[in-house]
């Protein structure tokens, strides 16, 4: 399995991160010494996905107390490098949580820190675990069928995450009990998620699949070619409202009319209990040259402007389930604004 992010101490300390804006047609590596470099590598999406980036923020700021004592950087300037990685995308609320998670060890020193940021990395990854057999053992429940088909959208499996997957852990483990049926991957426009980094996982994985486009969503879920949808999510708030790449909506949508499950899975490092409801969360809006342009060429006429919101928000009563490690909550028939506080302690 691939490590989305590794800290390596040799030949310097420093985070180890696969590029994947290369992928699948290269396997290329970038190492983080600098919170700059961190800053743009988080921006373009060379790392992604919201435990990754949780993973990326906790172990920069080990970066940026390394890149401090280089530079001689004073307090005041030691605290915005580490603003600047905890703010680079704001979807996500993994990446502020992984920062704030270790913040407070800093007085403790660089090492201390870092003891602190592989703990969560192995812990999320262990979250991922837990969590994919309970999504497996809720969907085979609800269901009554003996083998799955599945739906998903952009990249939930180790790519975004510390290990395993969150919606891919779930689909790994029916995979793992011989009860996965066809996967179909949603291409996940504009930045090919899906196509590039689902099917290049589920590939390495011997998981039999289709990519189809975002566009055949609807219909594969309305023509009862799949018997449920598994999404992961950016922040999902107190309610049960859930962020996820743009496009995630339209398959909610479309399950709730075929009368099939639209599960949302993620770590509760996932879970924004302080913000209420979706309409507070902050949309990522990307440049719009991400969706005029299509591998370097430009595919709307000279003039037209791109519109590229990164995410869109799915409204607790189209989530059949939220599967975290802590527990399943079931949104759709569950309406208390703090259902996701239950799973809190
Ligand atoms: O813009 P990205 O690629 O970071 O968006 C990622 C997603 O929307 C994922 O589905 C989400 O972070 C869940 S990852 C387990």
């Amino acid at each position: 399995m691939v490590l989305a992010v590794e800290w390596r101490d040799d030949p310097q300390p420093m985070i180890r991160l696969i590029d994947q804006t290369a992928l699948p047609s290269e396997e290329r590596y970038l190492d983080i010494v600098e919170v700059d470099d961190l800053v743009e590598a988080i921006q373009r999406l060379a790392v992604r996905g919201a435990p990754a980036l949780g993973a990326a923020g906790s172990l920069g700021v080990v970066v940026a107390m390394h890149q401090a004592e280089r530079e001689g950087w004073d307090q005041a300037r030691l605290q915005t490098e580490i603003d600047r990685i905890r703010n680079a995308r704001p979807t996500a609320v993994n990446l502020a949580w992984g920062v704030d998670e270790v913040r407070p060890a800093m007085s403790h020193g660089s090492d201390e820190v870092l003891r602190l940021a592989q703990k969560l990395v192995t812990e999320d990854g262990e979250a991922n675990r837990m969590l994919g057999r309970l999504g497996a053992d809720w969907i085979l429940e609800r269901t009554g069928l003996d083998r799955v088909r599945v739906v998903t959208h952009c990249n939930t499996g180790a790519l975004a995450t510390s290990a395993w997957g969150t919606g891919y852990g779930i689909i790994h483990e029916l995979h793992d009990r011989d009860q996965l049926g066809l996967v179909y991957a949603d291409e996940t426009r504009p930045l090919l998620q899906g196509a590039r980094l689902t099917s290049w996982e589920l590939t390495q994985d011997g998981i039999e699949h289709v990519v189809q486009a975002d566009g055949a969503a609807a219909s594969t879920i309305l023509r009862g070619l799949v018997d449920v949808a598994i999404t992961g999510a950016d922040r999902i708030t107190a309610n049960g409202d859930a962020a996820n790449k743009i496009g995630s909506v339209s398959l909610a949508l479309a399950c709730a009319r075929a009368g099939i499950p639209f599960i949302v899975a993620a770590p509760f490092s996932t879970v924004d209990l302080a913000t209420k409801r979706g309409e507070d969360i902050v949309i990522e809006e990307r440049d719009s040259d991400e969706v005029v342009f299509f591998g370097g060429v430009r595919t709307a006429p000279l003039g037209a402007r791109g519109f590229n919101p990164a995410f869109d928000v799915t409204p607790h009563d189209l989530v059949s389930a939220i599967v975290t490690e802590r527990g399943v909550v079931e949104p759709a028939t569950d309406p208390d604004p703090e259902l996701l506080a239950r799973l809190a302690s």
